[in-house]
């Protein structure tokens, strides 16, 4: 009988994945699911042929140095994959493999609740209703927010999150703008009646609302910089569902506090878990609305995730290509 696979799961992930993967592979769980510290991903990557992680392992150049010979496969219960020195994997050998496409509508609804909640003010008006306030009833004053339908959504990043985000505001009555590295498919533009700037700078000055989509990479990191966080205008929101460090958090922080923006929807922070208690004070007045990095977080999309882990395991072991590889071309 051919020798099964030796794979290990760094997090709990759903009953019917973790039973499929005993079933298929010598799988060793995580069943109480505290995250890995370095020391045991190191001696984990020491003895599995296949590390299964998620986006809380931090799996860097000098952990992929000490990895035995026997990993050949990280298969990461995840779309991004900036938690991974993929360069140094490969380098060593090692094939990356991701879970992209079957977490898109689910992050692109998540992210638009977002665009929706921060100007209509959802969480504050939420709050009132608890069993320590009092209602006082309808006023033609009060708990006014902004229109959102008729406004200009600049879209960072115009890939399958971005152009989901895109089918849905355009639902909403909102104009797309987007910036790319590359402008899309004409006949893309065409249904969302979108509008390309090769210029960030100039469509970050001139929208209503900006939406991150984009990946983090070398290149993406603090692209929302102070110098163009500034560029926005003081009616703007930003709404961040990608990753924390695209954006300068502080510099944010300090703009949306002195009313340069006028708020954020994030689900996503520069040094997660820890969210900066300034952030959370900001939550308190109603600028900001905070998500714990939910947006793909559906039973559905999780399930489809792990699918996608199974295969790319067996296929690497059945001696195919995995279907989700990591290309340097993606890095
Ligand atoms: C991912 O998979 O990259 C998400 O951020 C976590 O669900």
């Amino acid at each position: 009988m051919k020798k099964r696979p030796h794979v290990v799961v760094t997090r709990r992930l759903p009953d019917a994945i973790e039973t499929r993967m005993r079933e298929l592979f010598d799988t060793e769980l995580n069943i109480d699911d505290t995250p890995m510290s370095a020391e045991a991903l190191g001696a984990a990557m020491k003895r599995a042929d296949v590390l299964v992680a998620t986006v809380t392992d931090r799996i860097d150049a000098a952990l992929i140095a000490t990895a035995g010979p026997q990993l050949k496969l990280i298969a990461s219960f995840s779309n991004g994959f900036d938690h991974i020195d993929v360069e140094a994997a490969l380098k060593r050998g090692i094939t990356v493999t991701n879970t992209p496409g079957v977490l898109t509508e689910d992050t692109a609804d998540m992210t638009m609740a977002l665009i929706l909640a921060v100007p209509r003010r959802l969480v504050e008006g939420a709050r009132v209703l608890s069993l320590d306030h009092d209602w006082a009833g309808w006023t033609p004053t009060w708990m006014l927010g902004r229109r959102v339908t008729g406004k200009r959504l600049g879209i960072v990043g115009m890939g399958r999150i971005g152009q989901a985000v895109a089918r849905r505001a355009k639902a909403f009555g909102v104009a797309i703008h987007y910036h790319n590295r590359h402008r899309v498919a004409q006949a893309t533009e065409e249904a969302l009646e979108a509008t390309y700037w090769d210029s960030l700078d100039q469509m970050l000055a001139r929208m209503d609302i900006i939406s991150i989509n984009c990946p983090r990479t070398p290149g993406t990191y603090h692209l929302l910089s102070e110098r163009r966080l500034k560029l926005m205008r003081p009616e703007a929101y930003l709404v961040n569902t990608a990753r924390g460090e695209i954006v300068d958090e502080a510099a944010l922080i300090r703009l949306i506090a002195g009313g340069s923006i006028a708020g954020a929807g994030l689900d996503v922070y520069e040094h997660e878990p820890m969210v900066n208690p300034k952030l959370i004070r900001l939550a308190e007045t109603g600028k900001v609305v905070l998500l714990p990095h939910m947006g793909s977080a559906t039973i559905e999309g999780r399930l489809e995730m792990g699918e996608k882990v199974l295969i790319n395991i067996r296929a690497f072991f059945d001696g195919h290509k995995p279907p989700d590889r990591v290309l340097p071309s993606m890095l």
